[in-house]
């Protein structure tokens, strides 16, 4: 991942930036950098006041000069002039903090929400994408993207660009003032933001962007590492690989740890700098001012503005560069955050047609279809034509393709050839046809969550009719009824807290709750014993009366009342016959 770590410009960070952002969105974060420099320049206003005071202070007539400026041509003695002033300052001092307080209260209101509104806009990309994305990749990735890169984009990238704009804006302006105040000085601190600003350029900015990317890739392997240790516990311990697992993690840990000192700790160093150099320079003028003036008191008018120089100027010339520093960290960030957006986007997605009804078949013609990065084809030039209200078996030894067979009609793989249609017209990769299938996987998914709101999945208003129905059906009644809570009762992660049985008995209620007119079946009850399964089988049978059923299995005798068996071998369909006749292929083959 991190093969090239050449860094990239801030700018096409900021280009990228421009691209993910909607158009409103852009000029909500305008409208925080105009906050930003506004108050930047309420800042500078006060820096001027306070500089006017000091020289007040030293030479009150010089007071009465400015009041003059300002239209104000009665005369005043030095103290209500010094007092005038004092009142001025404290106003603008007012002002400027309740801008700020404002400002920060806008800024990170406006951010936050930006960034949640992002997030759920990428979990929707997700969403839309295609199954077949999902089987390239750990989904840590995807966590480390929401939950990490999105999170630091906003939080800290756009407030970075915001601070690098307005405090860089206060800078020249700051430095304008003392131009026009103390040329010699303003050459001084031009100067050292000019070679403190190269030096962390060349120097520092490349190795921030390095960091970023050792930091990110460490933190998607920890966290990969330590979801691993968490799902395989139990192979873990009877496997006695507990050190093995800790350690994948602790090395990746480690690592992040030591770069995250190094990024913090280096990014103080510009403020060491800056301000050694700025009382080097401090002591040095007053000593040259000791020799010129004779009292101290005579000082305070110029030093004043060294001081607003040393407090405001220095600072924030210290914040631009922390906050290069920052961005440059968070490029890896944004970088993954956009191809992400775009890895996405350019799959197919599932589409929205308008509603249909299923009346005749499902086809699928001539397809062929291989899994992204594998070599052969899981599916070679299948064709075959099931009728509505047909009951279809589907047999064959593991790997010769009935899952993917199964997830072709379900829309969820798209052939590379050929085509899956219903009623030789309506697309199944569409969410009009998801809605009429129930499916049960292979491999249930749990949530943790209430036995009942798994099987009502994803709906908030249980329909107790159906849950009971569902129930019922799934052979669930007898289990649910002896838990102290019945179906309220907590399955644990991935349903843990359940036997394979029970668990694929929540799956098939699920399924049959939606009342759905196409059930789908892969092995959906090979964790159940013949009792079970054979009353199962039997109220599947008089519910699918008018239902199109898709059945893997691996018992023959679940399929007896199927019309008709496809067997399946090596991603062809090698026959399609009738239940009797495989029970004679299967007694000739045991003979
Ligand atoms: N995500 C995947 N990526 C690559 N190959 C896969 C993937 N899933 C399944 N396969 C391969 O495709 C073939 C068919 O798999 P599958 O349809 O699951 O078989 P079955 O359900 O009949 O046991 C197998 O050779 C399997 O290894
Ligand atoms: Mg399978």
């Amino acid at each position: 991942m991190s093969d090239n770590l050449k860094s990239p410009s801030i700018l096409s960070a900021i280009e990228k930036l421009r691209f993910l952002l909607t158009k409103q969105e852009k000029i909500k974060w305008l409208g925080i950098v105009a906050f930003a420099i506004g108050s930047s320049l309420l800042e500078v206003v006060t820096a001027s006041v306070i500089v006017i005071f000091a020289q007040v202070l030293n030479d009150p007539s010089a007071g009465q000069k400015y009041l003059l400026k300002v239209g104000y041509a009665d005369y005043l003695s030095p103290g209500r002039t010094v007092f005038y002033i004092a009142v001025l300052v404290g106003a603008i001092y007012l002002a400027k903090n309740i801008v700020a307080g404002i400002e920060a209260f806008f800024q990170n209101f406006t951010i936050q929400k930006m960034n949640y509104q992002f997030k759920n806009k990428l979990l929707y990309r997700y969403a839309e994408a295609d199954y077949a994305f999902y089987l390239t990749r750990n989904s840590s990735l995807g966590l480390a993207v929401i939950g990490g890169d999105a999170e630091q984009m906003f939080s800290s990238g756009m407030l970075s660009v915001a601070i690098i704009l307005s405090e860089s804006l206060i800078f020249i302006c700051l430095l304008a003032m003392i131009i026009y105040m103390n040329p010699s000085l303003a050459l001084i601190i031009f100067t050292i933001g000019a070679v403190l600003g190269l030096c962390i350029i060349k120097g520092l900015l490349p190795q921030f962007y390095r960091w970023g990317r050792l930091l990110q890739d460490a933190s998607l392997l920890a966290s990969q590492n330590l979801l691993q240790f968490f799902h395989g516990f139990k192979e873990i311990i009877l496997l006695g690989k507990r050190d093995a697992f800790i350690n994948a993690y602790q090395e990746q840990s480690r690592k992040k740890s030591r770069i995250q000192a190094l990024q913090t700790a280096t990014n103080t160093l510009p403020r060491l700098v800056i301000e050694t150099v700025f009382i080097g320079i401090f002591v040095l003028t007053i000593a040259i001012l000791c020799r010129e003036h004779e009292s101290p008191v005579q000082m305070i008018g110029i030093l004043g503005g060294y001081l607003y120089v040393g407090f405001r100027l220095m600072p924030g010339l210290n914040r631009i560069l922390n906050q290069i520093n920052v961005l440059k960290g968070i490029i890896p960030s944004i970088e993954r955050v956009y191809n992400e957006y775009n890895v996405v986007s350019v799959k197919e997605k599932y589409i929205d047609v308008p509603d249909f009804k299923f009346e005749k078949s499902i086809t699928v013609q001539d397809a062929t279809f291989s899994y992204p990065n594998a070599k052969k084809d899981a599916l070679k030039e299948v064709s075959f034509k099931i009728q509505k209200g047909e009951c279809i078996g589907i047999v064959g030894e593991t790997g010769s393709g009935k899952s993917t067979l199964v997830d072709v009609f379900l829309g969820l793989l798209r052939p590379y050839k050929g085509s899956v249609l219903v009623d030789e017209n309506y697309p199944v990769n569409s969410y009009q046809w998801h809605q009429k299938i129930g499916y049960v996987p292979q491999s249930i998914y749990l949530t943790d969550d209430a036995i009942e709101a798994n099987i009502a999945f994803g709906e908030q208003e249980i329909d107790q009719a159906r849950l009971n129905n569902a129930i019922d059906a799934a052979q669930l009644r007898k289990f649910i009824d002896q838990l102290p809570e019945g179906s309220k009762t907590i399955v644990g992660e991935r349903g843990i807290r359940l036997s394979g049985g029970e668990r694929q008995r929540i799956s098939i209620a699920r399924a049959l709750y939606r009342c759905p007119e196409v059930l789908i079946f892969d092995e959906a009850t090979s964790a159940l014993d013949n009792d079970t399964e054979a009353k199962l089988m039997e109220t599947i049978n008089d519910i699918s009366q008018n239902r199109t059923v898709i059945m893997i299995a691996h018992r023959l005798t679940t399929l007896k009342d199927c019309s008709r068996i496809v067997m399946m071998e090596k991603g062809q369909i090698k026959e399609i016959t009738i239940y009797k006749n495989l029970q004679k292929d299967q007694v000739k083959n045991h003979a």
